[in-house]
């Protein structure tokens, strides 16, 4: 009794905690998320929670973006002392309980961007002493706070901060954070900025400012902001500006005077009388990237007015997705000699650049790289920005005009001839359907992307000097031209059936095929390629056969030289039918499907090989012989059946005394000895020589003996025949002797007769041995005869002639037998 007690407050103990587990769960109703990697990184973005979810306390990274939580509380992190990163941007974060950190040992990233926090409280990252980045942006606070949010984040590298509400920013704000890679600050309406606040940032990576409202309302503010935050080596990149007013650009005046060197401007608003002041202002400072993206340009492009300003350094000019409110007006930049003779590099994306005029083309004569992608050129007006073939842009080495509507690829050609530096030339995205039968190109061009046109053959117009050639996402169904330098090929996104062969391009080490209609290759389509090092070739339509599977699986494990770099989800089975959708890497084949002629061959063998034997087997036991026998007496027993139904009298069925078994080759004996002895003679005579032959008399009675010979029905199958002699006879008399033993159709006899005996319960068979033969010199198959050999008296056929009549008496003793 009292082991038992004790027995389950244990198990009641072992439960408690389960227990309670459960408790918590639903008393809590707290959501739990599963959607951890092996990485142990949990990603339980856009899942629609309400409230931080219940997590493996395991979790390296936990991404909670993207739902509806409203609050951290206290508990909620609990336990997470592995976590490295927190993300819980974009929810409706109102209330972060000033200890839900405190267990987070090991974040280094944390995230609470785009919620609704109207203030922050130092101590939630009191912990945090390993934090790197640290995410604050667009939440609706005002300031940050005092002391300090940041003290003891001595690690920190990457901080943001700031967002539409943040009205001030006092000087001890940021105190603590030392040395910074990249700054962020959302100050759009920023009213109140101390002076020196962001100046204790050194060194500083990268500034990202957004100052829409004091660039536009409070310069003073906005210089005292540039100013603490330019470095020479510090690149700037101002966001959602509207310089179109006077005086607007005045606070570049303080990072000029820091002479930094990289400056963007996005989402912004620029006029002419602006540009022309921006340009004053940053005159002599030694700007080498200008980088302006996402930009209005209001006004006709006059900007000669700062025709005396100094832009030696300048390098690069990277301008995309500028929108220009008057395009007509706009002049070409030809008073701009000053700004575009120096540049190395200009980069004019996405600007609905219809043409660049030859003369504009031949102020650029520093320039190494020129991308105008994604703008109006046709093949007219690249004809004219190229001064129709002309040597112009000399030192010229880069040329993009990708995603241009253009249309002739022998145009270009010939327009290209005479760059004589050129190495790269990019016309992917182009309209370009098919290739002259020959080009003329620079010798020195080494990089040629014709992908996503509409090619639908190759020709030799390719230059033998190139090492890249991108013809991805054409009409390709097939490439072989000798290239002999080429190192990478791209031709993914087209027809191809197979890989193209690997001799004409005896350097190529890497080759993209992703996206064609490949079947399957192998290792002599591989080997034909001297030094392939990497393959792509994803997605494509894979026959899963052994050899194909066998050799990708082998090709995994890094046999071989070549490498599939993509990735292995990407090798998918499309036939056969039942492996379609699975991964080549995954796939099982069985023996059986692998080596089907070798299988099928065995199988058969071995099949036949077991009939063989069986055959042998049944053959030896006469399994054929007694089933041959046993049919043909169930058949014959039935029509017998069938005749006894027919007569009534079943009296009249035994017609004779008995009938005679015997072997063809005793037939000599039966006709001269058995016949005349039983059917001739009456029983008195007893003389059983041929020559006397008394007639029968009434009184002496013959027997009637039923011989195949004589008494068989002619037309009648030969078994039922026997079957209705055996049946219409009193007795079987069985002529033994070697022949006997031999011949089929006494065995059949003999056996029909054992079942009729045995039927008929009688000792029906008399035996008569016309020559000595032992019970020992049957075969053993003949159990019947052996059997009735030892079990009834058989009579032997004397020698002698002087015992004969012995015999004679005693076999028609038998035949009257059961009769008296
Ligand atoms: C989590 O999944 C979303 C898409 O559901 C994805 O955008 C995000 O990058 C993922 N986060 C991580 C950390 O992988
Ligand atoms: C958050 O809740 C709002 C309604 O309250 C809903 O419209 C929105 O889809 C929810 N967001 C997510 C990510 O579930
Ligand atoms: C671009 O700047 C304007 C202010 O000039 C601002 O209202 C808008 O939100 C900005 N757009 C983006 C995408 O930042
Ligand atoms: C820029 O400011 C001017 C006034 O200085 C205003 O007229 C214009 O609409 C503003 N542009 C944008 C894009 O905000
Ligand atoms: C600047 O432009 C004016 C006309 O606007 C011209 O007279 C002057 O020569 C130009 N100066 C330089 C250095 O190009
Ligand atoms: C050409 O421009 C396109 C689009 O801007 C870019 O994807 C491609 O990399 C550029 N090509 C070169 C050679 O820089
Ligand atoms: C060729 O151009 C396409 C589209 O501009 C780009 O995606 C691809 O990366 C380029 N190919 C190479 C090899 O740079």
């Amino acid at each position: 009794m009292r082991r038992l007690t004790s027995g389950s407050l244990a198990l009641l103990l072992l439960l408690a905690p389960l227990i309670r587990g459960q408790k918590v769960d639903g008393g809590d109703g707290r959501p739990t998320c599963r959607r951890c990697d092996r990485h142990r990184c949990c990603n339980c973005s856009y899942s629609g929670f309400t409230s931080v979810p219940m997590v493996t306390d395991q979790a390296l990274s936990l991404d909670l973006s993207f739902n509806n939580i409203t609050m951290v509380t206290q508990d909620d992190l609990m336990g997470h002392s592995q976590l490295r990163a927190l993300d819980l941007h974009a929810n409706r974060l109102a209330e972060i309980h000033p200890s839900a950190f405190d267990s987070l040992w090991s974040l280094e990233e944390l995230d609470l961007s785009d919620n609704q926090l109207k203030f922050l409280n130092p101590k939630w990252l009191k912990n945090l002493a390993i934090l790197e980045h640290l995410n604050l942006l667009n939440n609706p606070y005002s300031c940050l706070g005092s002391p300090s949010m940041f003290l003891g984040l001595v690690r920190l590298r990457r901080l943001m901060f700031g967002g539409p509400d943040l009205k001030e920013l006092r000087r001890t704000d940021v105190f603590g954070v030392t040395e910074l890679e990249d700054l962020t600050v959302h100050a759009n309406n920023l009213a109140s900025y101390d002076s020196g606040t962001l100046g204790d940032i050194w060194p500083l990576g990268r500034v990202t400012l957004s100052l829409h409202g004091p660039f536009l309302t409070n310069v003073a503010l906005a210089a005292a902001v540039l100013a603490d935050v330019s470095y020479p080596e510090t690149p700037i990149i101002l966001q959602d500006l509207n310089l179109t007013g006077r005086q607007s650009v005045q606070p570049f005046r303080e990072s000029a005077n820091k002479r930094i060197r990289s400056l963007s401007l996005r989402n912004s608003s620029v006029s002419d009388a602006s540009f022309v002041d921006f340009l004053m202002v940053m005159n002599g400072d030694p700007l080498s990237y200008l980088h302006v993206e996402d930009i209005t340009l209001k006004g006709e492009g006059r900007w000669e007015k700062a025709n005396k300003t100094d832009y030696k350094s300048i390098d690069e000019f990277f301008l995309r997705n500028a929108v220009v409110v008057d395009v007509y007006k706009f002049t070409a930049f030809l008073q701009l000699g000053f700004l575009l003779y120096y540049p190395r590099k200009v980069s004019v994306i996405n600007c609905g650049v219809f043409v660049m005029p030859c003369d504009t083309a031949k102020l650029l004569v520093n320039l190494q790289y020129l991308d105008l992608s994604d703008n109006l050129l046709t093949d007219l007006t690249m004809a004219e920005s190229l001064c129709h073939g002309a040597p112009t842009l000399k030192e010229l080495r880069v040329l993009n005009i990708s995603g241009n509507p253009l249309k002739s690829l022998s145009l270009i050609s010939h327009l290209v001839t005479n760059l004589l530096k050129l190495t790269h030339l990019d016309v992917s995205r182009t309209l370009y359907s098919s290739m002259p039968s020959s080009c003329s190109w620079p010798s020195t061009l080494k990089y040629l992307n014709i992908s996503r046109a509409k090619l639908t053959a190759t020709t030799s117009c390719l230059p033998r000097s190139l090492e890249v050639l991108d013809l991805s996402y054409n009409d390709l169904k097939g490439f072989s031209l000798d290239l002999p330098l080429l190192r990478e090929l791209y031709l993914s996104g087209n027809k191809f059936l197979g890989l193209p062969a690997g001799q004409p391009f005896p350097n190529l080490q890497t080759l993209t095929m992703q996206f064609n209609t490949l079947n399957m290759f192998g290792l002599p389509e591989l080997q034909s390629f001297r030094r392939l090092e990497n393959l792509q070739a994803g997605y494509n339509k894979f026959i899963c056969t052994c050899g194909f599977v066998n050799f990708f699986q082998s090709q995994l494990k890094q046999k071989g030289n070549v490498k599939l770099t993509d990735r292995k989800d990407g090798y998918v089975c499309d036939s056969p039918l039942h492996l379609q959708g699975e991964l080549v890497s995954q796939v099982r084949l069985s023996v059986e499907a692998c080596h089907r002629v070798l299988f099928v061959s065995v199988s058969c063998g071995a099949a036949l090989l077991v009939g063989l034997l069986l055959c042998v087997l049944l053959w030896r036991l006469h399994v054929f012989w007694y089933l041959k026998m046993t049919w043909a007496w169930l058949k014959a027993k039935r029509s017998s059946q069938k005749q006894r139904r027919d007569t009534t009298d079943s009296e009249a069925l035994l017609s004779f005394d008995a009938f005679v078994s015997y072997s063809e080759r005793d037939a000599g004996w039966v006709e001269n000895f058995l016949i005349p002895e039983l059917e001739e003679q009456s029983e008195d005579g007893s003389s059983s020589t041929n020559s006397s032959r008394p007639s029968n008399t009434s009184s002496s009675r013959s027997f009637s003996l039923c011989l195949h010979k004589r008494d068989f029905l002619p037309g009648q199958p030969i078994m039922d025949n026997i079957m209705s002699a055996i049946e219409r006879s009193r007795r079987t008399i069985f002529v033994l002797s070697e022949n006997f033993v031999q011949s089929d159709w006494c065995r059949y006899e003999l056996d029909f007769s054992h079942f009729w005996l045995f039927e008929a319960g009688g000792d029906a068979a008399i035996l008569i041995l016309l020559e000595p033969l032992s019970k020992d010199n049957v075969p053993k198959r003949f159990c019947k005869l052996r059997k009735l050999m030892s079990s009834t008296t058989y009579l032997e056929w004397p020698q002698e002639e002087e015992r004969r009549p012995e015999f004679w008496r005693s076999l028609r003793n038998a035949l009257r037998g059961d009769n008296d």
